[in-house]
């Protein structure tokens, strides 16, 4: 059996009324592509912010590599990198300036590192331009950057692509497949079925705070057209249940 990177046993998540996560039990494998689906309001930010330890579950856990997190035990998150929404950057800095700044977080973070997750994002070339001139896909392969700087097991990232255009997205979903293949753990959570359909492995399905699906993405393709009909289905049978 191999080691889960990222475990989380009956996690739930209530605001007042509303159950926004029930009983969230998945395992994220070292070096695999886990796609964390589901339209508007399923819950997935809601998920991401208690991996993160931004709230507090209201039952179950999180752990990264065996280790608990909960906002007030943050020290597994060293091993995380984030990326959620936009990211923020100076636009009159340059992508390698804005790197740089961030990189003092991190003691063990020099020069050479921001040119090597420059290079792995592919904007080597465009390093010295500042970020006003950046596209939405460039600002966004360069909060990856940002994420990637502290070397970390586990990318945890809610909706990469929202707002590219086709081009930004082919420049992150071919990111995603490349950071995989160097053996880091993508935790990617996207109402875009096909988007995930391409670069993950095993995904959830996530439908009312519930997982009404979860599997290796050809397991779940093999009688479905496409992860579409998959979607369907499943939500389809968890209204009639
Ligand atoms: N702070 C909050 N207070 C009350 N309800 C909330 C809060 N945050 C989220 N919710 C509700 O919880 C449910 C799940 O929301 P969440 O943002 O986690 O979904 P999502 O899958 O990320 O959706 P989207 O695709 O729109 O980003 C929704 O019904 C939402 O309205
Ligand atoms: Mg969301």
């Amino acid at each position: 059996m191999r080691f889960p990177v990222l475990r989380l046993q009956d996690l739930t998540k209530h605001y007042g009324d509303v159950r926004a996560v029930e009983n969230l039990n998945l395992e994220v494998y070292e070096g695999e592509c886990f796609g964390f689906l589901g339209p508007n309001g399923a819950g997935k930010t809601t998920t991401i912010g208690m991996i993160l330890g931004l709230l507090w579950p209201t039952a179950g856990t999180v752990e990264v590599l065996g280790q608990r997190v909960t906002p007030a035990h943050l020290a597994p998150l060293r091993q995380v990198g984030a990326l959620v929404g936009a990211p923020g950057f100076y636009p009159y800095l340059s992508g390698r300036e804005n790197l740089r700044l961030l990189a003092r977080l991190y003691p063990e973070v020099d020069d050479a590192r921001v040119d090597e997750v420059l290079e792995q994002v592919g904007l080597a070339g465009a390093a010295r331009r500042k970020v006003k001139g950046y596209s939405t896909g460039m600002k966004q392969r360069l909060g990856l950057a940002a994420a990637l700087l502290h070397r970390p097991r586990l990318l945890v990232l809610d909706e990469p692509t929202n707002g590219l255009d086709p081009v930004g997205m082919v420049e992150v979903r071919d990111l995603l497949r490349r950071l995989t293949r160097q053996g880091i753990t993508v935790f990617l959570s996207s109402h875009l079925l096909h988007e995930v359909e391409q670069v993950c492995d095993r995904v959830a399905i996530l439908h009312r705070g519930r997982i009404v699906a979860q599997g290796p993405v050809d397991a779940l393709l093999a009688e479905r057209r496409d992860l579409e009909e998959v979607f369907m289905r499943a939500v389809q049978a968890s209204a009639l249940a």
